[in-house]
């Protein structure tokens, strides 16, 4: 019998587990996930939305999850940064498609502390570091060489090995998660959902039909 084919005490498919918060399976999936799939098992749709509640969405790379929640990083100029900034809150979803599974997250959001944002930075290598300052992002090229040309001048300041600082533009988010699906593929489309939703200082678990 494949684990697949077991079932937890809800009847649901042993992947699930019991556990009465999301995170520890969540960390499972993820874990699973960093074996089962060849490239970058981090990456996740972000879904925001401006003050008008219009959508957008695009692919970003966890950094970090934990009881405090989900962290990105990007710029505070992009389209996205605005966005959060005028409607905080966001949705992110993961698809592992060799495991056929999917956790949807959605919550607040709120920035990084400043400390935090500058040691992620610091992990990057040297060139992510430049290419920070470098890139004026969701921002119009103005000329076709201008990437180029600003990313040049800047490895003539901060040539490789040298101490690069975090741009003023440059930072994280953590999103809050008030509620995380967990969706696994089933035959015939008959797919199985758990719902995790916040209630109080615990979390209520549901199950959805496909
Ligand atoms: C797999 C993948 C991962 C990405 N990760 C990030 C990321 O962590 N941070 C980021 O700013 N952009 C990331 N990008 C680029 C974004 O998808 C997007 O193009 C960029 O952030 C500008 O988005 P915006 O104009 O909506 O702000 C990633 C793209 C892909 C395809």
């Amino acid at each position: 019998m494949s684990l697949s084919d077991k079932t937890n005490k809800l009847g649901l498919n042993a992947v699930f587990g019991d556990e009465p918060e999301p995170l520890p399976l969540f960390r499972a999936w993820y874990a699973e996930a960093e074996q089962a799939e060849p490239y970058d098992h981090t990456a996740f749709a972000l879904a925001t939305a401006d003050a008008l509640g219009r959508p957008s969405v695009r692919m970003m790379l966890l950094k970090g999850a934990d009881e405090g929640g989900f962290a990105f990083y990007t710029n505070l100029n992009s389209r996205k940064a605005a966005e959060l900034k005028a409607n905080p809150h966001a949705s992110i979803c993961f698809h592992w498609k060799n495991l056929r599974r999917q956790i949807r997250i959605g919550g607040p959001v709120t920035p990084v502390s400043d400390a935090e944002a500058d040691a992620y930075f610091a992990s990057r290598d040297h060139g992510s570091r430049v290419g920070a300052w470098a890139s004026l992002q969701s921002s119009p090229m103005v000329f076709p060489a201008e990437l180029r040309e600003r990313l040049a001048k800047l490895q003539t300041q901060y040539p490789e090995g040298s101490e690069v600082p975090r741009p003023p533009h440059w930072s994280g988010w953590r999103l809050e998660p008030i509620e995380v699906e967990f969706w696994f593929h089933g035959d015939d489309r008959l797919h199985e959902r758990l719902l995790y939703q916040k209630s109080g200082d615990g979390w209520e678990r549901s199950i959805l039909h496909p």
